[in-house]
């Protein structure tokens, strides 16, 4: 080979090195891409599979909650979707600080569970079963929505129990579900307002842009009326969610073996009845008495007179 030849084959390997390197830097992002889909996918997986074991009783088997006929709220909500930029729905990006407070709203509620509701405590912390990272895994599915993973684990699950399950097996109907009394949760009924209406597909304008959704108050206080009642310092429309909505529901339909409706038309009974049973609670059924929690007659009385007279 002589020497022009060798600068030649020198020359074309060159050429080729530098295509493979620029290859390889134009599809890097791609690549990060790929990386960042494959661990949402191993999340979601790993947080579908702890979800099918312990949450679909009450939750719903495709996490449609109440719609279901479960007794828990929906986690297969558009309301909890982070999405990320290009996504297939042509919307914004959802901003980091809105993003955040989504995951802290859905980690604090698994972690810590619901005070005076059926949802119970999850983290290892607090005497519940589930590690950090596990409850990672569970919000990494709900804000990424894939409830297809869920169902084909569910199906996978299923399969080898024998008899298979049916959706009403596995549907709880409150019947000893056990009302959580403490916990180390910072959200209620109220606070969680703002997060279960979020809606990422109406411009993004919803909330104020930081992820700390204020809680709105239903009720103008000071009109007189039994609507306009004050109650430990909330409006009682709001007292009601925060206290009662978890068994009764929060349009005070009621739950089915959970808490029975609490609207006029049903509501036959004198008004002493009501106030009895919700000041000493009812025995042998998980409704609290509410004169040992802190409510005084005057607001019991109120409430009394709001379930019977105020239509939801
Ligand atoms: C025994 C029934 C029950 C089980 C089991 C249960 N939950 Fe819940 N969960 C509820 C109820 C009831 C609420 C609503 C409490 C309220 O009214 O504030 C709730 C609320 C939540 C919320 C807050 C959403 C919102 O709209 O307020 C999240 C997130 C959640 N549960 C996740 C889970 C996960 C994840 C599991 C499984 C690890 C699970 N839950 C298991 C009953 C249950
Ligand atoms: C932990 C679940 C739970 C909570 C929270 C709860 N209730 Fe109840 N409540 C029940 C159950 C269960 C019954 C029905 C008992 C029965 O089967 O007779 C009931 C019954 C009642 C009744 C009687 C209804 C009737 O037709 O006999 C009233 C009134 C009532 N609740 C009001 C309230 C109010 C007001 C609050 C909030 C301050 C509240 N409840 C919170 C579970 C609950």
């Amino acid at each position: 080979m002589n020497t022009s030849k060798q600068v030649n084959a020198m020359i074309g390997l060159m050429l080729v090195v530098v295509i493979i390197f620029a290859a390889n830097v134009f599809n890097e992002p791609n690549r990060a891409e790929t990386a960042r889909e494959h661990q949402i996918e191993t999340f979601a997986t790993r947080g579908a599979e702890i979800f099918v074991a312990n949450c679909r009783s009450c939750h719903g088997l495709e996490g449609l909650g109440l719609e279901e006929g479960a007794i828990g709220p929906a986690l297969n909500s558009s309301a909890y979707l982070i999405l990320g930029e290009g996504n297939g729905y042509g919307v914004d990006e959802t901003p980091a600080g809105v993003a955040e407070g989504i995951r802290t709203f859905l980690g604090d509620s698994i972690a810590c569970g619901r005070k005076g509701t059926a949802m119970p405590v999850w983290s290892e912390h607090f005497g519940g079963s589930l590690s950090d990272q596990q409850i990672d895994y569970l919000v990494t599915l709900i804000t990424e929505g894939r409830w297809d993973i869920v169902e084909e684990v569910a199906h996978e699950h299923d399969s080898h129990l024998d008899p298979v399950p049916t959706r009403d097996d596995i549907l709880s109907d409150g019947s000893g579900v056990a009302i959580t009394k403490e916990n180390c949760g910072q959200y209620d009924g109220l606070t969680a307002r703002p997060f279960r209406e979020r809606d990422p597909f109406a411009g993004m304008s919803s909330g104020d842009g930081d992820g700390t959704a204020e809680p709105t108050a239903t009720a103008e206080p000071g009109g007189g009326g039994p609507a306009d009642a004050m109650v430990q310092g909330l409006p009682i429309a709001d007292y009601f969610l925060v206290s009662c909505s978890a068994c009764h529901g929060a349009n005070r339909a009621g739950i089915p073996g959970v808490g029975l409706p609490l609207t006029p038309d049903v509501l036959t009974e004198p008004d002493e009845f009501y106030f009895d049973t919700i000041k000493d609670g009812r025995a042998g059924t998980v409704m609290p008495p509410w004169g040992s929690q802190g409510l005084t007659d005057d607001d019991i009385n109120a409430l009394v007179q709001w379930i019977k007279n105020v239509e939801p």
